[in-house]
């Protein structure tokens, strides 16, 4: 029989600056009245200059780790998920693998834009399940900040920065990741998009002078968009794992605006209570925003062990999907891990891994065979 894909292990990471909607509306034109009527954001979270995505990925996947009982030299794999990269290459994933000391995972970024955490959770979820890896960290993190322009209103009120993670191990015990429902429409990747920096339009002063660097978004049609999307999907995924959507304890939608997830609510008949919310306090933080609204269902007692929920998100490509998940809780460790207190060894660790490198280089580096 496969293995099931438990999450074991949960975590999430925000900037300490609040940016609160009355600071915005003294940058642009709005306000904190409209702001709310528009989207239910309050306040947003938004990185300082020391901090970037994959600070805050770390943050939040060693706080999944302690949790989960397992020790990062135990991972298989490390997806990140995330429309903000550290770099366009090397992977954030890869800078996380470093930092935690995942000395033994594979480790590679997934771009799906806000749905990103549901198809890196599904990607992981299957290698478990066919046998090929035992355990793996997911993170979705996000400094969405630094993407936005923050003249344009339609855009700087949404976004907030933060990351979220899971851990996800092997168990014969039922339960987990049951189904998932992955989708896209690349006809509408111009609704939502940072048209600059990539290999169609490279960084050039024209091209940040063109403002192509900055999110830009069609916000009517991507509201459109998401609300057809969001219970249509939510209701397939429940149905593939067996769940009634009576049956569902939480649905936790991405955070991107309160009265999608109404719209969400009302498609599946079922009442707001059963959604999580937390969007008031965290903005739009992407594809970091359902496992941060997770760490705080856990946290508020909404979700327990044996709850049958779905994850469901809708972003840029446009992209959108969900996922059946029977929660697990954490499986309690045999001993505890505290990889946060050998973080020290872990930079001197990559310290000594340079050096090696750069010894051999310098020793080595002639010898390298030219045709
Ligand atoms: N402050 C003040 N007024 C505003 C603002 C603002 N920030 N934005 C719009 N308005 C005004 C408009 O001028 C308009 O005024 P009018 O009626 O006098 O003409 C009115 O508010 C309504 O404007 P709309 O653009 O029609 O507002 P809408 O109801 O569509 O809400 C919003 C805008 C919040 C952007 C909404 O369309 C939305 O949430 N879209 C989805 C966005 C989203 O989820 N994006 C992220 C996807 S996830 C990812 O992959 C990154």
């Amino acid at each position: 029989m496969s293995p099931f894909a438990h999450i074991t292990g949960w975590g999430m990471a925000v900037p300490q600056r609040i940016l609160t909607n009355f600071e915005i509306s003294q940058i642009v034109d709005t306000s904190d009245e409209k702001i709310q009527e528009l989207t239910g954001i309050r306040e947003r979270h938004i990185a300082s200059e020391d901090q970037s995505t994959a600070s805050l990925a770390v943050d939040a996947a060693l706080k999944a780790l302690e949790m989960s009982g397992l020790r990062p030299e135990s991972l298989d794999l490390i997806i990140v998920s995330t429309s903000s990269p550290e770099y366009i290459f090397p992977a954030t994933a890869c800078l996380v693998q470093d930092q935690i000391g995942a000395s033994k995972a594979g480790a590679f970024d997934l771009l799906a834009a806000c749905t990103g955490f549901i198809y890196a959770l599904n990607m992981a979820s299957q290698a478990i399940r066919s046998g090929s890896i035992q355990s793996a960290l997911v993170v979705g993190s996000e400094t969405l900040s630094r993407l936005v322009n923050w003249k344009d209103r339609n855009t700087c009120i949404l976004f907030g920065d933060g990351a979220g993670a899971f851990v996800l191990q092997a168990s014969d015990v039922p339960g987990g990741i049951l189904s998932s429902v992955l989708r896209s429409d690349g006809s509408g990747g111009d609704l939502l998009s940072v048209p600059g920096g990539g290999s169609k339009h490279p960084t050039t002063l024209e091209s940040v002078e063109m403002g192509l660097h900055y999110v830009q978004m069609n916000g009517r049609e991507v509201f459109r968009f998401a609300t057809r999307v969001m219970a249509q999907a939510t209701k397939e995924a429940a149905a593939a794992a067996g769940f009634q959507i009576a049956d569902l304890a939480l649905v936790i939608p991405h955070q991107a605006n309160k009265r999608i997830i109404d719209a969400a609510a009302r498609g599946l008949e079922i009442p707001i209570e059963r959604c999580m919310i937390n969007v008031e306090r965290y903005g739009n933080t992407s594809t970091a925003s359902i496992p941060i609204a997770t760490v705080e269902a856990v946290e508020s007692g909404r979700l327990k062990a044996g709850d049958k929920i779905v994850f469901v998100g809708f972003g840029a490509g446009l992209t959108w999907g969900a996922l059946a998940v029977q929660w697990s809780g954490p499986i309690l460790p045999k001993r505890k891990v505290y990889p946060r207190s050998y973080l020290f060894w872990l930079r001197m660790r990559s310290l000594l891994l340079r050096v090696v490198r750069r010894m051999e280089s310098i020793l080595w580096g002639r010898d390298i065979p030219r045709s």
